[in-house]
């Protein structure tokens, strides 16, 4: 739970967010926010997410581009985080004080890259072990040297770890992993085409795109969502939390969409990854029922304002579940997301259109 004051709805100004303004053509993802779908490419979200790996969803979502030659994927993603690992002795010397996200987009400032989809192969590959690496480093822990014969989720568990992760931990992983590999124009993925559309490259387009996404409206809600269930503690409390949390006008993290009118559908895959690995978290029932007191008491507040469950609230509870601690959480989003973020770039580079859109004057006139 965090204050988040909305500058928009200080000023009544009918262009601030950008709302329903169509900014972009795009192949990669539509969101279909009435009736609560996602499709990826021709694929709904439940299609994918829980039915194959990272890799194969990534392959799925890039399927338009010319993959470079060589191995597949997932082959491709573990000799980047072979190369990546070259770079971690800067994350071991860099100042105390960064974040892990932080961290990792250092690391990938200093990332040797050449150009195009090999570079998105080499950025998607980094990510994980440069948010394993940094995790390890903030923790007074040795960074653990990736394993490229295993697919990204298994090897960003053990490098976090040491140990090999058990299945059913992999497996929600990926399962999180694919549900937000792409999801039409939200603030990270337009801001990465915008720095696209300069044709810098993919390097500082991604970058962009995580400073994007650290804010707590967007990427930056999971930690909240678990801080929130963890001060409310039991069920018999959500009721008065959630009510006092409203009457201070502060917002329920993990609730609300600026597109989905109902429920976002990857709160749904991401809960049946709970079921999936049989977690018997007291916190999975706990937030069920947090869930259900928030819905009722948004409700109450904001009749006329649909204002259902987002992604947010079921990465907190599913990556808890697997042992993910929660500063991890956005920046696994960014690992998660980079796919997406690098596919727009290129889209949006085919087109050799700068982003460079007009702005109303309401200023004072010239003297
Ligand atoms: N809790 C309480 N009230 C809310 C919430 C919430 N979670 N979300 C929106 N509202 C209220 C606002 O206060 C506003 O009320 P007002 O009209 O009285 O001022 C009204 O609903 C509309 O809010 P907007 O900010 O205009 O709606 P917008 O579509 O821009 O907001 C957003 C979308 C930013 C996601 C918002 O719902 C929110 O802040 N949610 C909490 C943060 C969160 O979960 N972020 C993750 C989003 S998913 C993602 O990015 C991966």
């Amino acid at each position: 739970m965090t204050e988040a004051p909305n500058p928009a709805r200080m000023t009544p100004d009918p262009t601030a967010g950008l709302e329903g303004v169509v900014a972009a053509s795009t192949k990669l993802s539509h969101v279909d926010g009435q009736n609560g779908v996602l499709i990826l490419r021709g694929k709904t979200i439940e299609d994918l997410a829980g039915q194959m790996p990272f890799e194969p969803a990534v392959q799925h979502l890039w399927h338009d581009f010319d993959l470079p030659g060589g191995p597949p994927l997932r082959m491709a993603f573990g000799k980047a985080r072979i190369a990546a690992f070259a770079v971690v002795p800067l994350l071991e010397n860099a100042p105390k004080e960064l974040s892990v996200f932080e961290r990792m987009q250092l690391g990938l400032a200093a990332l040797p890259l050449k150009s195009g989809l090999a570079d998105a192969v080499a950025i998607t590959g980094a990510l994980p072990v440069f948010l394993a690496a940094s995790h390890r480093i903030a923790s007074g822990l040795s960074p653990i040297a990736p394993d490229s014969t295993l697919n990204t989720a298994t090897d960003l568990l053990r490098m976090l770890t040491g140990t090999l992760p058990p299945e059913g931990h992999a497996d929600a992983l990926n399962r999180y992993l694919v549900t937000i590999l792409d999801h039409g124009l939200n603030a990270s993925t337009f801001t990465a085409r915008v720095i696209g559309s300069t044709q810098a490259d993919l390097k500082q387009a991604v970058l962009g795109a995580m400073g994007a996404l650290s804010g707590p409206l967007h990427g930056g809600a999971p930690g909240p969502v678990l801080d929130m269930i963890d001060a409310i503690g039991q069920p018999a409390n959500a009721e008065a939390w959630i009510g006092e949390a409203l009457a201070r006008k502060e917002r329920l993290m993990g609730f609300g969409h600026r597109i989905y009118r109902t429920r976002d559908p990857r709160a749904d895959v991401l809960k049946a990854g709970l079921k999936l690995i049989g977690a018997e978290n007291p916190k999975v029932k706990l937030a069920e029922d947090i869930e259900a007191a928030a819905l009722a008491a948004l409700k109450r507040a904001k009749p006329d304002r649909p204002l259902e469950t987002n992604v947010e609230f079921y990465t907190a509870v599913l990556l808890d579940a697997i042992g993910i601690d929660r500063t991890l959480f956005t920046p696994l989003f960014a690992v998660g997301r980079t796919p997406g973020w690098c596919a727009h770039v290129l889209e949006q580079q085919q087109t050799g259109k700068l982003i460079r859109p007009s702005s109303l004057y309401v200023g004072p006139e010239a003297e």
